[in-house]
């Protein structure tokens, strides 16, 4: 039996990467935001790495102060998403997209026009929105859970429903008999939810995998039950082998429940590395970056010390920690990235140096050579902890060549990766099976 091998999806939101001052660094592209060429060069060089996906994250909202930090999120994703899929062959694209904040004949439209002209590579990562300033976009508040889920079952009750009115036979073009569309193939779905509802039909053939598959990223057992009826793929943040393991068979579990295979859902488990040469230099570029935001290093110093139970700035924060300094600290029961920061301050790096090892990033990191990144990917994957990755480079400009020219063939080579894709279309790739209109029952 072939062994079974990681998908691994590259995060490409603003176009920089996972630290939000990477973009002064001589290497980066100040501009990247703005310079869809970058993003194609980008998407291009992925693809020769095999990567999956490209994935965008999206919140239509300015979410974070642009003074000195790169934005959280692209422009457009759809706007992205089409200009990668223009000069790409293979890649898959999945995008953010809103439950809450969209009409699904609009974005059943967008996504299925998309899947079509990319020739089946787009999926939809499908996220109820929680962000304040979202809401208030749209001249509203962010409602209750329930609320956002009960909307989100719908959406994609719907759009489905309006993927599949367009009968998989409709599409003639025939010049002899002169029939474009067999319009009794074609008809209205007639959706009527409590929260949406849309008469269709859509006037979009399917593409070559029949309709994007579904995404999630919502952690709360709403969530969950939603990933388990649609999705295909799950974006996760897990910080610790276990804590990945118990969240990927909640949602394989979550699956059964409803019908599905456990296998129908692939965990892509949110990554971020620093490569270089040697350890040494991966950690002084973390410190380069740091020493853009002395401030926030300042704040993270006293974040760090509440993870470990001491106040750091009362000792040189460049150098170890005293040896009985080292022997108190006490990891905190609450945050699942402590006992790897009293590890490292143990192992004599210096409280700015732990930092730099990415200690309090929101997703795990590793910060090293790629003999190290693919370490560390291979031995979550082996132990059951995901299916895949959501990698993210801290700079896009040299962090994707990077793991695609030193980390892809070391996974190649440890027969763990693929050397070619499976396919043409997403579903292909990620062994997702073909899909057309609404296969499952209501909620
Ligand atoms: C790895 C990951 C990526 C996410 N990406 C997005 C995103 O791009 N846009 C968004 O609005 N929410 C995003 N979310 C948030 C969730 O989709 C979800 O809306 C939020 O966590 C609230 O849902 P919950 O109550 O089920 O946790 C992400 C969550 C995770 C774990």
């Amino acid at each position: 039996m072939k062994k079974k091998q990681m998908k691994i999806v590259l995060q490409m939101a603003s176009g920089y990467g996972g630290e939000f001052k990477t973009w002064r660094l001589p290497e980066a592209k100040a501009d990247a935001y703005t310079d869809m060429d970058f993003y194609v060069e980008m998407a291009q060089l992925a693809e020769k790495g095999k990567i999956h996906a490209l994935f965008m994250a999206d919140t239509p909202a300015l979410v974070n102060d642009l003074t000195e930090d790169t934005p959280m999120h692209s422009m457009d994703p759809l706007i992205a998403m089409t200009s990668v899929a223009r000069a790409t062959n293979h890649i898959g694209l999945v995008g953010t997209f809103s439950t809450t904040f969209n009409e699904p004949y609009n974005l059943a439209r967008h996504l299925k026009a998309l899947d079509v002209i990319s020739h089946g590579r787009v999926g939809w990562n499908a996220v109820t929105t929680t962000t304040q300033a979202t809401a208030a976009n749209f001249g509203t508040h962010v409602k209750v859970s329930q609320e956002r889920y009960e909307r989100a079952h719908e959406m994609i009750e719907a759009i489905q429903s309006l993927w599949g009115s367009w009968g998989e036979k409709a599409y003639l073009h025939n010049k002899e008999t002169g029939q474009f569309a067999d319009m009794s193939k074609i008809n209205p779905i007639e959706y009527t939810g409590n929260y949406v509802q849309t008469r269709g039909p859509l006037p979009i053939p399917p593409s070559e995998q029949g309709q994007p598959p579904i995404f999630q990223a919502g952690s709360s057992p709403e969530g969950v039950r939603l990933a388990g009826r649609f999705a295909s793929g799950v974006y996760a943040n897990p910080f610790t082998i276990e804590e990945a393991r118990e969240y990927r068979n909640m949602l394989r579990q979550s699956a059964v429940n409803h019908g599905r295979s456990a296998d129908d859902i692939n965990v892509f488990t949110g990554f971020m590395f620093t490569i270089a040469d040697s350890k040494e230099e991966a950690l002084a570029r973390r410190r380069k970056v740091m020493a853009f935001d002395p401030q926030e290093t300042s704040q993270r110093l006293d974040y760090l010390s509440a993870m470990v139970g001491i106040n750091l700035k009362s000792f040189d924060v460049e150098k170890p920690l005293p040896e009985n300094v080292q022997q108190m600290l006490q990891p905190h029961w609450q945050d699942p990235r402590s006992p790897r920061a009293v590890t490292l301050l143990q192992e004599g790096y210096s409280p700015l140096d732990t930092l730099a090892m990415g200690v309090i990033n929101y997703h795990p990191v590793v910060v090293g050579t790629a003999k190290d990144v693919a370490d560390f990917l291979q031995e979550w994957f082996e132990s059951g902890a995901t299916d895949g990755f959501s990698i993210v480079p801290d700079l896009a400009h040299d962090g994707v060549r990077a793991f695609v020219e030193q980390v892809v063939p070391i996974l190649q080579e440890r027969g763990i990766f693929h050397e070619d894709y499976e396919g043409t279309t997403l579903r292909e790739n990620l062994g997702v099976p073909y899909q057309y209109g609404i296969l499952t029952e209501k909620m």
